[in-house]
């Protein structure tokens, strides 16, 4: 099949726009937007060994993490195409200490949508060319239009999710995003500058054989997680299962998707709600897990029922395959 037979996510975006309640356009702009910006950071990712944009930023991010130059710039690009557009009324990023409100220049750009962003996920990858990602997530704010918009916009549940995604800037770069109709996979053909559906309608299998954690941390894992581990080394069945782990959530999720497995990032004796954070990491993954047919939890609650209380919110996360996910959450009881 050549490059004329695949649709185009510009096609599908516009294809899909009448599917569902936000027919005035607003959130395929939106979506075209992130389109665009990731494509920028698409290029910047791939000559980072080059362009000198490796390597440490040189200050911390509210977290007290370490920046690289490459989360500065994907934050910048994205704020910027998502600010200068006027399709959001407001921005939440990793890489900022608050909130950004965009202001529009007519009531004609007054946006309705709040974004949340990981803009750049798998930091510790950068210098060492493996996979990163962008993880994207989008709510309809609940304050009135036109109005400064509030934390409050931001601090939604989950469940209120319009759209959520990732790009995974991986061997090729692709796109993968769910408008709460099923997943769908985009691969970006560079040389045309244009994502290709190349994967639809993507699905969790029930079961996998791979499992995801950082095993480096296993003395600091509460026992439910240590016991699982156990249970997935164990010769029984059609076990032990196969341990891959990048280190790069979005890389880990897509790989665990299309092949079937469980990611785990427990809290650990230091971080009782360990490292991932839930308004731009879990929630994002786990509206993606779900409507592949996936499950993801804290281990006890599903994810996306949490309500959250702050914008840096850390929870524990335990995503993949529904059997596995059940699996883990029986050993945590
Ligand atoms: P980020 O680079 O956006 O800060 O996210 C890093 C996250 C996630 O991508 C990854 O799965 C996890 O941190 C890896 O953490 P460890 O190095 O502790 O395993
Ligand atoms: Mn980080
Ligand atoms: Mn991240
Ligand atoms: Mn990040």
């Amino acid at each position: 099949m050549s490059e004329q037979n695949f649709q185009t996510l510009g096609e599908f975006i516009i294809d899909k726009q009448e599917d569902f309640q936000y027919s005035t356009g607003e959130l395929s702009r939106l979506l075209s937007a992130i389109r665009l910006a990731s494509k920028v950071v698409n290029r910047e990712v791939n000559k980072a060994g080059i362009a000198n944009i490796i390597g440490k930023a040189g200050n911390e991010n509210i977290q007290g993490e370490e920046q690289q130059k490459l989360d500065v710039l994907a934050n910048d690009i994205f704020i910027e195409a998502l600010s200068q557009r006027e399709v959001v009324c407001g921005i939440a990023s990793e890489e900022s200490d608050d909130f950004i409100e965009i202001r529009a220049s007519s009531n004609a750009h007054l946006s309705k949508y709040v974004v949340l962003i990981d803009p750049l996920d798998g930091s510790s990858n950068i210098d060492v060319n493996v996979s990163v990602g962008t993880i994207f997530s989008i709510y309809r704010r609940v304050t009135e239009p036109g109005t400064p918009v509030t934390l409050e916009d931001f601090l939604q549940k989950g469940v209120n999710q319009i759209a959520a995604g990732y790009v995974v800037y991986g061997s090729s770069t692709m796109i993968v995003y769910t408008t709460g109709n099923g997943v769908n996979g985009f691969t970006l053909d560079p040389s045309l500058g244009t994502y290709y559906l190349s994967h639809p309608n993507m699905k969790f299998s029930e079961t996998g054989k791979i499992y995801s954690i950082n095993e480096g941390n296993y003395i600091k894992f509460p026992q439910g997680v240590k016991n699982y581990i156990k249970y997935c080394q164990r010769e029984e069945g059609d076990r032990p299962y196969t341990s891959r782990y990048i280190g790069s959530l979005v890389s880990d999720f897509h790989r665990n998707m299309i092949k079937g497995g469980i990611y785990i990032y427990p809290s650990t004796s230091q971080s009782p709600n360990g490292k991932l954070r839930l308004l731009y990491e879990c929630n994002p993954m786990a509206f993606l897990a779900e409507q592949a047919g996936g499950k993801c939890s804290d281990g006890f609650r599903r994810i996306l029922e949490i309500q959250p209380t702050e914008l840096h919110q850390r929870v524990p996360f335990f995503c993949g395959s529904i059997k596995m996910v059940e699996k883990a959450e029986e050993f945590m009881k």
